[in-house]
């Protein structure tokens, strides 16, 4: 039996022995980046590095990145759909392209991995008005020694990947299926549709990222060519054990196992319900987990957070898991993920604490909740109805936290549907009202080089340093959102600020664009780096080569911040700082937001 902790040693080893330096797993909250709830795929973190920003390693990369998807959750309780999953990957940033990228794929499941090349089969982009189909990928795989009626070629939906948010790097992708049970398929067609019924699954995505996704939906040549890869740690551990599905990976199936266990009557392995508890609480550990303080809430992450529990809530109690379980649950997780991931032993009082209030909250709630909805289903059977009003499910939301997911599939299982679209434009007007969810029409993320959001990378450089000399020296940032319009900073501190102290870090930052400080990048050592005194969080266990930005102004230096980038030339460009406002995030985390006008 190969372990997750083997099949990750194993990959980064071999990449590593082929001149790729091994970068740390980003967080799941994704810094800087409105356009994103959370970190999809190791490319992510990396998109400045992809359109052209040097990066401090050089251009062969690897990792293993903690991701969240949501985007499928209602397949979550398949064999292999998971919303959190550990994603191997390997990059090159402007240097080698689809020969060696390709090879190395291959070399690595059929030369380390012993995958037989009868296992597996591949796909190809098959061309469009935006891109040429991908005969030399074909080609390759060919070379290498892939049957052709392994070779598929498919269109933009299923063979092209990115751009991680609205704009950014994507380009045509290969991919490669194991094959779970031993089918031979002999075309496109039947590949097709053996695909749909589950003998093949998707192990590793080879992405050719040579075009960047404009805001006006073009698609432009990059000005280097860059490989990015992604495979799921779960499905390939399960299939390297000789399994049919994720779950019988070691970091998923222990917790699946304490689920059956304290199900009534015991439930089989392959069960629905339980596979979507072990998911969905394993999802919400990890995020609790985050040094970011994310909780529960009715926004954002916190709500996709509160989604995760709620239903694993719902489906737990499916099949007879009675009483408070969340936190048997966590245990299991940390014990399975902590190795990996240090800050869940860490946070570990408070994953347990929310949880719980969560559980709380929502346990009751879920009972008086179903029964209203019964009731309400009831009456629109009697009346031959069979779609549950847009009001009926916001008033579930706003008087018993059913997310809508719940309510809809609720509704499914007794054969009727919701207006969803209703729904929505409903929660719309309340968020409106609230004021609250509005940042979640902002568009950019980390492909917005714009020179608003350029102005708000070095603000926020400048508004961390305020912090510190203006409040307190142990101050540090604990999350940062930039979008257009302005800049959002999370650090840790449990008081409100006074009004005087807000004024201070203003006047702080205002004397330094008045300065018209230089803002300079260098790369160098860990070492170096916390020499010179530089902010930032430093994992000294991969990263040796750090990029430090500079502001200063001849011997003053107002500000050394380790960061990817890009920022002004000149704080003079920021013209003049303003704080909107303040507010607590979560014990012991403030926000601030701040524009430049
Ligand atoms: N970014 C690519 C993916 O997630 C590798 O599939």
């Amino acid at each position: 039996m190969i372990s997750s902790a083997e099949l990750k040693k194993r990959y980064l080893d071999f990449f590593q022995k082929r001149g790729h330096k091994i970068i740390p797993s980003a967080s799941l909250i994704p810094e800087n980046d409105p356009s994103v709830l959370f970190t999809t795929a190791g490319m992510h973190p990396l998109v400045p590095y992809l359109l052209g920003e040097p990066h401090p390693h050089g251009q062969r990369l690897c990792n293993v990145q903690r991701c969240i998807r949501t985007v499928d959750i209602d397949e979550v309780g398949d064999a292999w759909h998971l919303s959190f999953f550990e994603m191997l990957g390997n990059w090159s940033l402007g240097g080698y392209f689809k020969e060696e990228a390709i090879a190395l794929s291959f070399e690595f499941l059929t030369k380390e991995l012993k995958i037989p090349t009868e296992r597996f089969s591949v796909t190809c982009f098959e061309g469009d008005r935006d891109a040429p189909r991908d005969e030399e990928t074909a080609r390759i795989w060919a070379e290498l020694g892939v049957a052709k009626n392994r070779i598929h070629f498919l269109p933009k939906a299923d063979n092209w990947w990115g751009p991680a948010g609205e704009t950014g790097p994507c380009g045509p992708d290969t991919e490669m299926f194991y094959h779970v049970k031993d089918i031979q398929e002999k075309s496109t067609e039947e590949f097709l549709k053996l695909s749909s019924t589950g003998p093949f699954v998707e192990i590793w995505n080879d992405v050719m990222m040579q075009y960047n996704k404009t805001a006006d939906g073009k698609f432009e040549e990059l000005k280097q060519k860059n490989v990015d890869t992604g495979m799921g740690v779960e499905r390939m551990v399960a299939v390297l054990n000789g399994a049919d599905n994720a779950y019988a990976c070691d970091t998923l199936a222990a917790i699946l196992d304490r689920v059956i266990s304290i199900s009534a009557p015991a439930t089989a392995k392959t069960n629905r319900n339980a596979r979507i508890v072990t998911d969905h609480i394993r999802a919400a550990v990890m995020v609790l987990g985050e040094n970011k303080g994310v909780v529960p809430s009715n926004v954002d992450q916190g709500y996709v957070l509160r989604r995760f529990i709620r239903r694993a809530i719902r489906h737990a109690r499916i099949i007879g898991i009675r009483g408070e379980f969340c936190n048997e649950l966590a245990k299991v997780v940390i014990d399975v993920m902590g190795d990996s991931y240090p800050e869940l032993r860490k946070n570990r009082a408070r994953i347990f604490e929310e949880l719980e209030k969560e559980e709380e909250k929502f346990s009751v709630a879920l009972e008086n909740g179903t029964k209203l909805l019964e009731r309400e289903l009831q009456l629109l059977e009697g009346s031959h109805q069979k779609i549950l009003s847009a009001k009926s499910a916001f008033d579930l939301f706003q008087s018993f936290g059913f997310p809508l997911e719940i309510t809809a599939e609720m509704c499914k299982e007794k054969g009727f549907s919701v207006d969803k679209e209703g729904f929505d434009s409903l929660m719309k007007a309340h968020q409106d009202l609230s004021r609250k969810g509005a940042e979640q029409k902002f568009k950019g993320g980390l492909a917005d080089h714009s020179e608003e959001t350029t102005k708000l990378h070095t603000a926020t450089h400048l508004l961390n340093e305020a912090l510190r000399q203006v409040v307190d020296p142990s101050i540090h940032q604990m999350g940062s959102n930039i979008t257009k319009e302005r800049l959002r900073f999370d650090f840790n501190y449990d008081k409100k600020l006074t009004d005087d102290q807000i004024k201070r870090i203003e006047d702080w930052v205002n004397d330094a664009i008045k300065a018209e400080a230089d803002v300079s990048f260098a790369m160098m050592s860990i070492e170096e780096a916390k020499k010179q005194g530089a902010q930032g969080v430093f994992e000294a266990k991969y990263e040796k080569v750090v990029k430090v930005y500079t502001v200063s102004k001849g011997d003053r230096v107002y500000s050394r911040e380790v960061c990817g980038g890009p920022h002004v030339k000149n704080t003079r460009e920021l013209h003049h700082f303003k704080i909107t406002k303040q507010e607590a995030v979560a014990a012991g985390v403030r926000r601030i937001k701040a524009v430049v006008e």
